[in-house]
């Protein structure tokens, strides 16, 4: 298979780097400068509150929760204006910006079979995962008259299955996601439902 926004990159970031992260405002203003589409906006602070969310969950120290946060928020960040050169324009801005590597990483390995990185830490993995699944169960929530009042994992896998809905998701990268973070469908399936930032 042909990869159509390849990286070509092994490394991401530097070391020397580790621990330092831009705050929140700063993302949040880099988000707003370099994302003109609302819908996509919306998607990446969808995805960094699961990110925060899932890290949360997992007991981890607020720095650990930000670096998550931060990862999520950033990681389509030069799609609306660069979309030939998504996620290679974020990467090196976010290197530019002497920026933690990991985050850079993880943003590197939200879609492994369009840019060629395999997603290898926990983020790296939880990021993949959330990214198809968080816009899949929004365009669900969409559909429905009360939203996410009543979803059931039950109903978002019955979506899943017709390939009609939401097309443009890949079945395959959630499945792929899934099984490469450990963690079943159902079980990310809840806690988007329970976690997802509402519209
Ligand atoms: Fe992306
Ligand atoms: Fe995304």
């Amino acid at each position: 298979m042909t990869l159509t926004h390849p990286l070509n990159r092994k490394e991401f970031g530097s070391s020397e780097n580790l621990g330092k992260m831009m705050s929140l405002e700063e993302a949040l203003e880099l988000l707003q400068n370099w994302v003109k589409n609302d819908k996509l906006a919306f998607h990446m602070k969808q995805v960094g509150q699961l990110m925060k969310a899932y890290a949360v969950s997992r007991g981890y120290d607020e720095t650990t929760q930000h670096m998550w946060h931060i990862a999520g928020l950033l990681h389509d960040a030069d799609w609306d204006q660069w979309p030939d050169e998504h996620c290679r324009k974020i990467i090196e801005e976010l290197e530019e910006r002497n920026q933690d590597p990991r985050i850079i990483k993880a943003i590197a390995s939200h879609g492994p079979r369009y840019f060629g990185v395999d997603p290898d830490s926990e983020m790296d993995k939880m990021l993949y995962a959330f990214d198809e699944l968080s816009g899949f169960v929004h365009a669900y929530s969409l559909m429905r008259p009360q939203g996410y009042e009543g979803m059931e994992i039950k109903g978002v896998k019955k979506r899943l299955k017709d390939k009609s809905f939401a097309a443009q998701v890949s079945r395959e990268d959630i499945a792929d996601a899934s099984e490469k973070a450990g963690v079943p469908v159902e079980e990310l399936i809840q806690f988007v439902i329970e976690n997802q930032l509402r519209a």
